[in-house]
């Protein structure tokens, strides 16, 4: 197989939110990241130049407070959460591009350029903010938002604070009918449906100013013209997706910053920040007269008896534990199989393990354990001369492969993970039921031969096929399916798709080489033990 033609492409840039990193990451973030990077290697693999970004959020009181009760400087808090983030995403085998670190050296002068451009269009100026701040949302609540007895909805074992102090203000305010264009005209720009309803409501109850600095807070970029205010938290982080466009040896001005990759085609992030990236951040490029990003989409909570997990609660689970104890492909296979993008999701031990080991030490592992046996039985473990033309278009598992192969792409352009989990699963159960009717012990008894040949040409071409759908999820399961069928292909290499037109021969039923022998079948995925009592 020739791998070494270039073709022309076309990019893709997206990112995850820049987490808070007031504690160790916890499972919500790893949801995210691994969501993310899911499309990114997709994209990747069907061609395209990728710009995937993650990081870290680093100013602010949260962050302060959590250093001063460590009694820790900041920046060193700072580096040794920042540190743990990129652990876990090198235990999940998440590929990203750029890490963007907001307390990096580069960011300041993107923050205060930004912070210029939009003063500029004068929509920055001083006034007294009054009302009940969530430290650990980093935002004002309005009154009726909180619960009866003062706690914010999401922390709600936060109490707010008050605060009456003076501070810059964004005008929102001016943004609201330009806004509200920008989500008639573009449907695309906030998904899921229901997610753009809410913001589209909640824009059109009024928008008001926002306060973008805060005085007593010292962990923060001060404003340029008025140092004791330091830059709202929020102001400065979404430009962390900005400054993350920067190469190392760039000069850091906005210019450079956009020439190559900006704007963003997508922000994955969670609901709870939807209205700062669908509303606060196109307002504010649009004051910055900059241009926007194509999509925000908004997925749902992982929760925990029924609460949103979260660092602020306490109630989370320890992804480093559960990765280390089942392997990066489970945790990331679960958790995009079991939730449609964009709905809330609760974790259970029991059913995380039900699901690996009925999908992928089941139907897929012992699919191909049990087709490499009989190929090694009947075939001396050589794949057999057989092409997609000698198996009939009635055959129902080549109909299914074949109708599989614009789902798949269908799927993952529409970010719908479960449906295509579910679709790949169809099509290695009804090799399973092939197997199972076509009885290719008794053809090979009959001296059918060439029947046999043709079955476990069907089967194993599936699981290839399946291998190569599901690789963006399961890339080192993938990688030992095609190991065993003689490919020399690695999915955790991010030029893979850059090499040749994988995407275009892969991502086709029906492109099994013949004639090759195969290595020794090993299981793909190990059974679990079911968890007691939990
Ligand atoms: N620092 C801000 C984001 C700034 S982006 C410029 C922030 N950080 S955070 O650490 O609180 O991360 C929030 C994000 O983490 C959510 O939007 C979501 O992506 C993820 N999750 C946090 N808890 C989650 C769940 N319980 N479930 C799913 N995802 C959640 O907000």
């Amino acid at each position: 197989m020739s791998i070494d033609k270039p073709i022309s492409k076309t990019s893709f840039a997206l990112t995850t939110p820049l987490y808070y990193v007031n504690g160790l990451p916890h499972i919500g973030s790893a949801y995210t990241t691994m969501i993310a990077d899911a499309i990114a290697r997709w994209y990747r693999l069907s061609g395209h130049e990728v710009m995937f970004v993650t990081g870290t959020d680093e100013h602010g009181q949260k962050i302060q407070r959590t250093a001063e009760e460590k009694g820790v400087n900041p920046q060193e808090h700072c580096d040794h959460i920042s540190q743990q983030f990129q652990d876990l995403w090198h235990k999940l085998d998440i590929k990203f591009d750029r890490f963007s670190r907001t307390t990096a050296s580069n960011h300041q002068a993107i923050v205060n350029e930004f912070f210029a451009r939009v003063q500029k269009s004068d929509d920055i100026y001083l006034a007294q903010q009054q009302g009940w701040y969530c430290v650990a949302c980093e935002e004002f609540k309005e009154k009726r938002e909180l619960t009866e007895d003062g706690f914010c909805p999401i922390h709600t074992n936060q109490k707010v604070e008050w605060r009456d102090e003076e501070n810059y203000f964004f005008r929102l305010s001016r943004y609201q009918q330009q806004l509200e264009e920008l989500y008639t005209k573009n449907p695309d720009f906030i998904q899921p449906e229901s997610r753009r309803n809410e913001v589209i409501n909640f824009v059109k109850q009024g928008l008001q100013d926002f306060s973008i600095s805060r005085v007593n807070v010292s962990w923060g970029f001060p404003i340029p013209d008025d140092p004791k205010h330091t830059i709202y938290v929020w102001f400065d982080a979404l430009l962390g997706y900005v400054s993350a466009l920067l190469d190392e040896n760039d000069p850091p001005t906005l210019e450079n910053a956009l020439k190559k990759w900006y704007p963003f085609n997508l922000h994955l992030i969670g609901k709870d920040i939807l209205r700062f990236h669908a509303v606060y951040w196109p307002a504010m490029l649009m004051s910055a007269q900059l241009p926007l990003p194509k999509q925000v989409f908004g997925h749902g909570f992982l929760t925990k008896d029924g609460k949103k997990m979260g660092k602020s609660l306490g109630n989370t689970l320890d992804p480093f534990s559960l990765v280390e104890k089942y392997g990066s492909d489970a945790v990331r296979y679960y958790f995009l199989k079991e939730i449609e993008l964009g709905e809330d999701g609760d974790f259970n031990e029991i059913r995380f393990v039900n699901t690996l080991n009925a999908d992928l030490a089941n139907d897929l592992g012992n699919l191909l354990n049990r087709s490499l046996g009989m190929l090694k039985k009947y075939c001396k473990g050589v794949l057999p001369p057989i092409t997609r033309t000698d198996i009939s278009e009635e055959n129902e598992v080549k109909q299914i492969g074949k109708s599989l192969e614009k789902k798949v792409i269908e799927a993952y352009q529409n970010y719908r993970f479960s449906s295509l989990c579910q679709e790949v699963l169809n099509l290695i159960r009804s090799c399973n039921k092939f197997i199972d009717e076509s009885q290719p012990w008794s053809l090979y008894k009959q001296g059918e031969q060439k029947e046999v040949e043709k079955i476990l040409y069907v089967v194993l071409e599936s699981v290839r096929f399946a291998g190569f759908s599901l690789a963006p999820i399961i890339p080192n399961i993938s990688n030992k399916i095609y190991t065993q069928l003689g490919f020399n292909f690695d999915f955790n290499q991010k030029d893979l798709g850059l090499k040749s037109n994988i995407s275009n021969e892969h991502g086709q039923w029906g492109i099994l080489p013949i004639n090759q022998e195969l290595p020794k079948a090993e299981p793909i995925f190990a059974r679990l033990e079911v968890p007691e009592n939990k």
